[in-house]
C-alpha cells in the first residue's frame, strides 16, 4: 500500500561534544536502510507494528515502552488521525542495531514516512526529523539532535544543537571504510556515562569537548578544500579526545590503529563508541586494502562506502 525507507548514517566528526552545543558533521549513509511498509490490517486492528528483526509486534498501547510505538503515535497526531487507521506497519532494517550507524532513527524515520505517504501527505525533512527527534527524548534522554536530522536531510550536514542545520555538498567525494567491532553499545548509555563524567569533572569535559569543536571547524574548511591529507589528521585528533573521554574501547583503539598501519589517512571511531563501528579515511585505490587488514585486525565486518 505504501513503503518508505531511510538511510543510515555517519558521523564524521563531533559525536559527545555535539550534546554540549559544539558543531558536528554527519552524512547519510545510503547502503544501509530501514524501509517500513503500510499495508490494510483486519477491521478494528488499529495501527500494528510487526519488527521480525527482532522478533517484536507492538500496537500503540505499548507506546510507553516501545520507541516505534511511540513514534507512529505521534505522528498519527501529527497527521490529526484522531481514529486509529487499521494498518499494518511492517519494519525490515540492514543497519546493524547499537552500533552507531543510527538504526533508531533510521527506522522512526522510515515509519513517520510510510504512514505520512499512506494518509496522502509527504512531510519536509525539517518535520520528519522534528517527529523523530521528539521521540527518542522520550527514550533517550538528551539526544542532540544530529542522527534525526542527517538521516531526515539525506545529505551531509553541518550541525549544531538548537540550530537550523546547514545541508551542503562535499567538494570532492570522500572514499570511507567502515568497520564494525561486532559490539553492541547503546548510544543512550555511553552518553550517559559521558554526562555523569562531565558532572564529576566539568572543566576536563568541557576542554576536551572545545578541542573537538575546534577539530569540527577545521574539517570542515579542509572538506571545502578537498584536503583530505589533513581531514585524516583531524579524525585522529577526533578520536584522541573521544579517548580521554573513555568512550572508545580496546577493540576502537586496535582498529583505528590497523587502518593507520594500512595506510588509511585517519581513523575515529563514529557515533556512541564503547563498540559499534570506527571510519577510516582512505584513497579509493587503498581502501580495499584498509578493508581487509581491519578484517584481519578482529572486525565483524568491513565495508568500503562514497560519501558525495
Ligand atoms: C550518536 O550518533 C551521536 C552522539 O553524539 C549522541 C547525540 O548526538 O545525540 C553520541
Amino acid at each position: 500500500m505504501f513503503q518508505a525507507s531511510a538511510p543510515g548514517k555517519i558521523i564524521l566528526f563531533g559525536e559527545h561534544a555535539v550534546v554540549y552545543g559544539r558543531p558536528a558533521i554527519a552524512a547519510p549513509l545510503h547502503r544501509l536502510q530501514a524501509t517500513a511498509q503500510v499495508m490494510p490490517g483486519r477491521p478494528g486492528q488499529g495501527v500494528v507494528l510487526e519488527l521480525p528483526d527482532i522478533g517484536q509486534r507492538a500496537t500503540l498501547a505499548d507506546a510507553a515502552s516501545q520507541p516505534l510505538a511511540q513514534v507512529a503515535l505521534l505522528t498519527l497526531a501529527a497527521l490529526g488521525l484522531d481514529q486509529q487507521p487499521d494498518w499494518t506497519v511492517s519494519l525490515r532494517s540492514t543497519i546493524p542495531l547499537a552500533s552507531g550507524l543510527g538504526s533508531g532513527a533510521a527506522a522512526a524515520a522510515a515509519i513517520v514516512a510510510a504512514l505520512a505517504g499512506a494518509a496522502g501527505v509527504t512531510f519536509s525533512p525539517a518535520q520528519l526529523s522534528a517527529l523523530v527527534y521528539e521521540s527518542e527524548t522520550r527514550f533517550h534522554g538528551t539526544p542532540s539532535g544530529v542522527d534525526n536530522t542527517v538521516i531526515a536531510y539525506r545529505q551531509p550536514v553541518w550541525f549544531v544543537r538548537g540550530q537550523p542545520p546547514q545541508p551542503f555538498a562535499l567538494s570532492r567525494p570522500l572514499t570511507l571504510v567502515v568497520a564494525d567491532t561486532g559490539i553492541a553499545s547503546p548510544t543512550s548509555m555511553a552518553v550517559g556515562d559521558v554526562r555523569r563524567g562531565w558532572l564529576a569533572d566539568p572543566a576536563a569535559y568541557e576542554a576536551w569537548f572545545d578541542a573537538v569543536g575546534q577539530v569540527v571547524q577545521a574539517a570542515r574548511r579542509a572538506i571545502e578544500e578537498g584536503d583530505v591529507a589533513a581531514l585524516g589528521r583531524l579524525m585522529d585528533r577526533n578520536q584522541a579526545s573521544l579517548q580521554a573521554m573513555q568512550v572508545s574501547c580496546a577493540e576502537l583503539d586496535a582498529l583505528c590503529l590497523a587502518a593507520r598501519q594500512a595506510g588509511a589517512w585517519g581513523a575515529k571511531l563514529s557515533g556512541g563508541g564503547r563498540g559499534g563501528n570506527m571510519i577510516a579515511l582512505a584513497s579509493p585505490e587503498q581502501a580495499e586494502q584498509v578493508a581487509t587488514r581491519l578484517l584481519h585486525a578482529g572486525a565483524a565486518h568491513a565495508f568500503v562506502t562514497e560519501i558525495r
